[in-house]
């Protein structure tokens, strides 16, 4: 028999208070799915906030390699995911390819002593690992001008990795040289070179987009998020992470009207007036939308029953260099 969502979160409440779990919610998940978390954040909140919860289990919402860096973060706890879904661009660069991009640049000219490589925290662990192993580290969409900067201070070239778009972003922040590996630059004379791999929920947004806005609300701020197109991001009064998108937000007078390109979940809960959505279209993920009520209570239930479904599991030497990039972030 289905069970209601009020139903669920019933039977939900009474598992969390009879197991061990903490559960963790990503900003994008259902609204249903977000309200019954203990922890929620935007990536970088979660992986501090569950490294210092001493629950046994962590049922992490959200999508598989935030859950594989609670996990690297916090190797004794055991992570279990009700959906183990996949972010689309972590999806574009494997092990494999992060090597083949290591080898652009060294055909470039430019040697391994010479490369700084940092991923986006949106990516598997495996390219974590080989990031750590290689000196570099992760960012998040957060702190991502604050590693760049450190990271500049070893006179070295950058290859970020796998967001072409916030990599790029960044660059034109600070004033620096980037180029895309495959879009003709000469990547030699960049800073910031960085892979091909973009966000097709946040790629929704455009500049004709912010046009239509700007007329439609002539005095309309525009907010957007670092992995939408450069272009984009320049035409934009504000560019930032989630949590501090959703700092800028809430600081806003209520009568200013703003519209804000990032993802739908998150943009609809934040302010009840005076708030929009840059697209015609419901820019969801489509993986972060996987999770149901419904996978939650299966999840906790499959504890209950002493057989835990969706574990995350991580090898011991990914394990090692992952965590080193990790910390190497967390550190700054
Ligand atoms: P945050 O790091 O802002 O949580 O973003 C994660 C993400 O997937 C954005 O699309
Ligand atoms: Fe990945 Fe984009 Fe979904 Fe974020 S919104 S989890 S980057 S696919």
């Amino acid at each position: 028999m289905q069970l209601s969502n009020e139903e669920l979160k019933k039977e939900i409440q009474r598992l969390k208070e009879k197991l061990s779990v903490t559960i963790v919610a990503h900003f994008y998940q259902r609204d249903e799915v977000f309200e019954v978390g203990d922890i929620t954040g935007d990536s970088l909140e979660l992986a501090k906030k569950t490294r210092d919860d001493d629950a046994e289990f962590v049922l992490f919402c959200g999508v598989g390699f935030m859950g594989q860096s609670v996990k690297v973060l916090s190797p004794h706890k055991r992570v279990v995911m009700p959906k183990v879904a996949e972010c689309a661009m972590a999806s574009m660069i494997n092990g494999t390819q992060f090597d083949e991009a290591v080898k652009a640049l060294n055909s470039a000219g430019i040697s391994n002593e010479n490369i700084l490589p940092i991923t986006y925290i949106n990516s598997d662990v495996v390219v974590k690992a080989k990031v750590g192993e290689m000196g570099g580290m992760v960012c998040t969409s957060s702190n991502a001008k604050t590693i760049i900067t450190t990271a500049l201070k070893e006179g070295k070239k950058i290859l970020f990795v796998p967001d072409r778009c916030l990599g790029q972003n960044i660059a034109n922040e600070m004033g620096l040289k980037s180029a895309v590996i495959g879009d003709g630059r000469d990547i030699a004379a960049a800073d910031i070179i960085c892979y091909d791999g973009f966000c097709s929920v946040h790629q929704l947004f455009s500049v004709e987009d912010i046009e239509f806005f700007r007329n439609k609300y002539p005095g309309i701020l525009v907010a957007t998020h670092p992995e939408c197109d450069p272009a984009v991001c320049q035409a934009s009064d504000f560019v930032g992470s989630t949590s501090q998108l959703i700092k800028y937000i809430k600081e806003l007078p209520a009568e200013q009207k703003v519209v804000v390109g990032t993802e739908f979940n998150m943009v609809n809960r934040l302010r009840p007036n005076n708030t929009y959505v840059l697209s015609s279209t419901k820019p969801e993920c489509p993986t972060m939308n996987e999770t149901t009520l419904q996978d939650v209570y299966a999840t906790l239930k499959a504890i209950e029953d002493g057989s835990p479904i969706n574990e995350i599991f991580v090898d011991e030497t990914t394990q090692k260099w992952a965590k080193i990039a990790l910390e190497r972030m967390m550190a700054l």
